[in-house]
């Protein structure tokens, strides 16, 4: 396999191996023929593992469509893809067009894909209801965004511009820009009069990445999962309505009146997480013991372990500062002192020394204060 020059990053292993794992879980649940697309498949590391390691899980025949706009990767593409051609069952294409023109010729010709994986530079949100209209009913998109400014509340007119919504800054501000990445995914998917399913979010801080599923129909409720989060950065207090039953918010830690509430959304307040497809595909990983490197199965396990809820994330650190102790307070054991009380709180699996919890702020400063 050559890399080439440029694109080709080891350190995304995790998001490799997680792509492959979806695509055999694909496969398994096939019905019929499969069509996947690697839309922007720079040496074409996806497809090539696609092909070997996620294909045979699956009777049925691959129809495997491989593009990059840029004109110099072909050589190295077809080069790369040398061991699926004449693979029985695996039926290979390549091109080289912008994915813009790609998908909405695909959509004129009727073309439909279990599997797309769309490994964007920048902002994705351009080609996201392209993308969907081309997606099978049950069919899985593979999102990475790599603008980590505008979500994240670095650059709040851009986050307007490309996600229509507020982008403040927040110690949770991974989660924050894979919530707003899900509102535009789910927004597209409404559109369509479709419904979207989260399975897979996470982030290393510089790529954001997301697996949805497709669904026929809207889900009961679907749409109460868009809505806003609001944080007061003087007393650190959070809270969150629905866009379907926003009224005034409540006052913060600090005032008695009114918070001084920054407001970032809508974004998605439902799941990040489907920890029962991430338990599939853990078990369908026993199977193929070379897919997945060792720091992408505890990737795996650590958002399975989390399914995103409640949405309200704390970081020990910013606990501590507030607190004035030395230093972060053992998160395990703080988990466990909540739900010892009855709370519910968990380890946030998308940020290492946060956790998730739907305790009052004040609460959540006294276990940590006790723990001290
Ligand atoms: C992040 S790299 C892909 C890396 C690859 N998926 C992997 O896992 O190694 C992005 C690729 O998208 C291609 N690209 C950028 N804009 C594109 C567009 N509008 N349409 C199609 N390909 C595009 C680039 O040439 C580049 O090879």
């Amino acid at each position: 396999m050559q890399t080439g020059s440029g694109f080709f990053r080891p350190e995304s292993r995790p998001s490799r191996d997680l792509s492959v794992l979806l695509a055999a879980h694909q496969a398994s649940r096939a019905q019929g023929p499969q069509h996947w697309l690697d839309l922007m498949a720079g040496c074409g590391i996806r497809g090539l593992r696609w092909g070997l390691e996620g294909a045979p899980q699956s009777p049925h025949p691959l129809a495997l469509w491989l593009n990059d706009a840029d004109p110099e990767r072909m050589d190295l593409l077809q080069a790369n893809l040398k061991p699926l051609s004449g693979l029985a069952g695996v039926d290979l294409t390549f091109s080289q067009q912008p994915a813009e023109r790609l998908l909405r010729q695909a959509y004129l010709d009727q073309r439909r894909f279990d599997l797309i994986d769309l490994d964007a530079f920048g902002c994705p949100n351009g080609l996201l209801q392209s993308a969907l209209s081309v997606l099978r009913f049950g069919g899985v998109l593979i999102l990475a965004s790599t603008d980590g400014r505008s979500p994240t509340g670095h650059d709040r007119v851009a986050a307007v511009r490309r996600f229509a919504a507020a982008a403040r800054a927040h110690p949770s501000s991974w989660e924050l820009a894979l919530r707003l990445q899900l509102a535009a995914l789910a927004r597209e998917a409404w559109m369509l009069g479709r419904g979207l399913e989260p399975l897979a979010c996470f982030s290393d801080g510089r790529t954001f990445r997301l697996a949805v599923r497709l669904h026929r129909r809207i889900g009961a409720d679907e749409e109460g999962s868009l809505g806003l989060l609001a944080r007061c950065e003087h007393c650190g207090d959070q809270a969150v309505q629905p866009v379907l039953k926003l009224s005034g918010w409540r006052a913060c830690a600090c005032r008695a009146d009114s918070g001084r509430w920054a407001v970032s959304g809508p974004l998605w307040l439902g799941p990040l997480q489907s920890p029962a497809l991430l338990q599939e595909l853990l078990n369908l990983s026993e199977a193929m013991p070379h897919t997945m490197a060792l720091p992408s199965r505890r990737l795996l396990e650590r958002l399975q372990g989390d399914p995103g809820l409640p949405v309200c994330c704390w970081s020990t650190d910013e606990l501590a500062q507030r607190l004035g102790l030395a230093g972060p307070p053992p998160l395990h054991r703080l988990v466990q002192a909540l739900q010892s009380e009855g709370y519910w709180a968990g380890v946030s699996g998308v940020m290492a020394g946060q956790l998730r919890t739907d305790a009052p702020w004040k609460v959540l400063l006294q276990r940590c204060a006790d723990l001290a």
